[in-house]
């Protein structure tokens, strides 16, 4: 891969990683992660929790998902943008998914992503055939917390194993160039990597992949609950804490603004 130009999704083999993909939701981080060089970025409905505040991504709606895409999109990033497809945009069926997921294309996403597996096939492939490429998600799904009673691990048994890697061979048939695969076990993760000519990016389960994506806000330091797959790279949180501290402290002693920061 071309480190100058822009990634297309052609650019993402099976054999040519890790790739490296991290989320962003605003124009700023987008600039940041894009010139520290990741593959990927999605603009992942974790926006819900990470950014609105919401106890989980079962209320970001299309309006947000654009919005925030766009956003990303205005950094002019040369990673693969993908954008999320939310709960309840693709699920009534293949023409509303369609029209939702052409809406975040003229928002400026390079691909959308779908929560599911084999019971979404049919969807990804109405939209891989009208040129929207797709990426496939399986493993933790968010979107479906309430049927699963929490965030919590899958594919620990021999039956939900078997499940997942036919999953990922029906998204790989239907047309997905790529699928992530959250919080599963480790050497689920590396059946189901050998089971698809697509590279898969995990999250939470384990090395055996072709590629990695983390959240950026656990990442930088700025999640209240990161989960616990998720490593810290830097403390952001404290960065900024004490900047707005120090600030404060300045504007109460009247040493801010000094001389330099106004004119007569
Ligand atoms: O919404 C998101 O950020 C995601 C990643 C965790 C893969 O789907």
């Amino acid at each position: 891969m071309d480190a100058r130009r822009r990634r297309r999704v052609t650019d993402f083999v099976k054999g040519g990683g890790p790739y490296v993909w991290i989320t962003a939701y605003d124009c700023p981080t987008a600039r940041l992660v894009d010139e520290a060089g990741v593959d990927g970025i999605l603009v992942g409905d974790s926006l819900g929790m990470v950014v609105l505040g919401l106890p989980n991504t079962l209320g970001v709606t299309m309006a947000d998902m654009v919005r925030h895409t766009a956003a990303v999109a205005r950094a002019s990033p040369k990673a693969l943008v993908v954008a999320d497809m939310p709960f309840m945009s693709y699920e009534p069926g293949p023409e509303t998914a369609l029209k939702n997921a052409a809406k975040l294309v003229r928002a400026g996403a390079d691909g959308v992503k779908i929560e599911g597996g084999a019971e979404y096939a049919h969807i990804v492939e109405r939209l891989v055939k009208a040129g929207i490429p797709v990426m496939g998600h399986i493993g933790l799904n968010p979107q479906r917390i309430l049927t699963l009673g929490g965030f919590r691990m899958v594919g620990r048994t021999e039956e939900q194993k078997r499940k997942l890697v036919e999953d990922a061979k029906a998204l790989r048939d239907a047309g997905a160039f790529a699928i992530v695969v959250e919080f599963v076990p480790a050497p689920v993760a590396r059946e189901i990597t050998r089971s698809v000519d697509v590279p898969t990016v995990c999250i939470g389960s384990g090395p055996h992949c072709d590629g990695q994506i983390l959240v950026l806000h656990d990442v930088i330091g700025l999640s209240e609950r990161p989960p616990s797959f998720a490593k810290r790279y830097a403390d952001v949180a404290s960065a900024i804490k004490s900047a707005v501290a120090k600030y404060a402290e300045e504007v109460r002693a009247g040493l801010f603004p000094s001389r330099e920061h106004y004119r007569e």
